[in-house]
């Protein structure tokens, strides 16, 4: 079996959507949800999902002993960012080398990098003037939205957008890829 942990700090709706994707799955599931944020409606969907969650704080987070040591216990074997607005530090990647992913709701390099996340990257998509954004799926490495890029797909910008309606329309794209390359990606980390 291998185990997924989602890291989430908002809704997470996509964590929601990867967890249910797997859940009759027998080579592999989502086992824990961890958020930087009490108040995060991930951890609601975590308990419909029945889904152990739990909070950190940033300084744990950096710190990274307790987290590793979760994520041990309940035999962790892939990360998955969904929707998590913390840099990883370097215990959690050094604990886990190519095994942890991210969604970026833009078509990395552009709109990327520190503070581009949520509305902004889809303001800064319509700012420029785009006719296309989309997503990216890459690993992690110590730079925000650096790491090597796994899988993108787009989809227009069309006219008369505003930042919620290509933000709805990026979020079908990750809830149609996300769970697909996950299981793909797990498969080639057998
Ligand atoms: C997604 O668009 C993801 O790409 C971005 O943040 C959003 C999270 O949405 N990083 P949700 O919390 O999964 O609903």
């Amino acid at each position: 079996m291998t185990n997924i942990a989602i890291f989430a700090s908002g809704s997470g709706s996509n964590a929601e959507n990867i967890a249910t994707y797997f859940k009759d799955n027998s080579e592999c599931g989502v086992k824990l949800i961890l958020s930087n944020k009490i108040d995060a409606f991930v951890h609601e969907r975590a308990k419909k999902l029945c889904i152990p969650s739990f909070t950190f704080t940033k300084a744990e987070f950096d710190d990274g002993v307790e987290i590793v040591e979760i994520l041990r216990e309940y035999e962790i074997d892939f990360i998955v960012l969904a929707g998590f607005l913390l840099k990883v530090s370097k215990p959690i990647l050094d604990a886990y080398p190519g095994r942890i992913v991210n969604i970026h709701p833009a078509l990395l390099p552009k709109h990327g990098g520190k503070g581009m996340y949520g509305d902004r990257v889809h303001q800064a998509v319509l700012d420029a003037g785009e006719t296309e954004s989309g997503i990216t799926i890459h690993y992690i490495n110590e730079h925000y939205d650096e790491g090597s890029i796994i899988f993108q797909a787009s989809c227009n910008v069309e006219t008369g957008d505003n930042a919620e309606t290509l933000a709805a329309r990026v979020h079908e794209l990750e809830y149609l890829h996300f769970p697909h390359v996950i299981e793909s990606l797990l498969k080639e980390h057998k």
